[in-house]
């Protein structure tokens, strides 16, 4: 065997993959629309999560075709809760330049893949192998952990030429094995098996080779040298309601957190501090031109933590007996359809908590 090491690799994790038998729904399928739509999904999530969204995805829109010609709203609906909104939007970008450019039919070589937008190497390797039995390996977090470990691959794991070392191990050890098989078991065993914390390594099949396991670092490998610094922001939600029950909101059309999703009219702070009455009847005035409200104390605080900041929410009750037939930068609809409307998760949270409303 001219490359030892790629052969009990593979075989020990195409081995192990068959045992588990791990059944996913987008598995059996060929498809590289639903392999795209599955990968797009599943990146930054966890399978059992993203899997109801995938089911959903696939109900409403069986084809590309389908999801190009919903509108955007519906499907940042249908994403509503699972995060990373760009993703959504990305997705419906691509169904529909697949659907002008290609005529719904996905493009078959990689190049080609990897330009669609949304599409990073890692998802490009996917669909290639995956539809298409393409050698191009999978390099996402749970494989640079996988080989890193296997490896025993000390340095810091997010700086560029230790990443370009792991793909190059990638490409070796992808070779020789079906290429769809290879990915599918490689990602499986990163999730499963070599997992981040308190990996099952007694009974892993690779424990004999495993530089990380018979160095005794497998709780330091992978190492990351940058740590992500949080940026706090503290938001002040005015949910304004009129005599008929309708609502003002704000359709988020900025490149920020929750871009293309809705939310309440909103001030942001730079501190903890509560706003006072006078700042809330101005900022009222300024952007919506109302007057004569009333304003409730606010609720308790709403934290959602994101990747990268971490969200404190609060929201004043702002009553008044007429809003205007129409608002200039911000939407009025009916308190019973706001089901329809595609909120952040810290919003839903709030909503849930509003018995009156009844939505959720
Ligand atoms: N995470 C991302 N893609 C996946 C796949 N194809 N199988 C299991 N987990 C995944």
């Amino acid at each position: 065997m001219s490359n030892p090491k790629r052969s009990s690799f593979a075989t020990s994790i195409l081995q192990w993959h068959q045992a588990i038998d791990r059944r996913l729904p987008w598995k059996e399928s060929k498809d590289p629309y639903k392999i795209w739509l599955s990968e797009i999904i599943m990146q930054q999530t966890r399978v059992a999560q993203g899997t109801p969204y995938y089911l959903k995805f696939i109900d409403a829109y069986p084809t590309i075709i389908d999801l190009a010609n919903a509108p955007e709203d519906e499907v940042m609906k249908l994403w509503q809760g699972l995060g990373y909104y760009s993703r959504a939007r990305n997705l419906h970008y691509t169904a529909k330049f697949v659907r002008d450019k290609y005529l719904g039919t996905f493009p078959t070589e990689y190049k080609e893949i990897l330009d669609l937008k949304g599409v990073g190497k890692y998802t490009a390797a996917a669909i290639a192998s995956f539809a298409y039995g393409l050698e191009y390996p999978v390099v996402d977090g749970n494989v640079i952990r996988v080989i890193s470990r296997y490896f025993g691959i000390t340095a810091a794991v997010d700086s560029a030429p230790v990443i370009k070392k792991i793909n190059a191990l990638a490409v070796k050890l992808i070779q020789g094995s079906d290429p769809a098989d290879y990915n599918q078991a490689i990602m499986d065993f990163g999730a499963l098996q070599c997992s981040p914390k308190s990996p099952n390594c007694e009974e892993c099949p690779l424990n004999q080779e495993c530089v990380a396991y018979e160095t005794n670092q497998v709780d330091q490998i992978p190492f990351k040298s940058k740590k992500v610094k949080k940026r706090e922001r503290f938001l002040h939600y005015l949910y304004i309601s009129d005599a008929k029950d309708r609502l003002v909101l704000n359709f988020r059309d900025k490149k920020d957190i929750w871009q293309s999703l809705y939310d309440f009219p909103c001030m942001e702070n730079a501190s903890s501090t509560t706003l006072d009455e006078k700042e809330i009847k101005l900022f009222l005035n300024k952007k919506l031109g109302l007057k004569n409200l009333e304003i409730t104390p606010p609720t308790k605080t709403y934290k959602h933590i994101l990747s990268h900041q971490t969200i404190y929410g609060q929201f004043h009750q702002i009553s008044v007996a007429h809003l205007p037939e129409k608002l200039d930068d911000f939407i009025i609809v009916e308190i019973k359809n706001l089901d329809t409307y595609a909120f952040p998760v810290l919003l839903i949270n709030f909503m849930k908590d509003k018995k009156e409303w009844t939505l959720f």
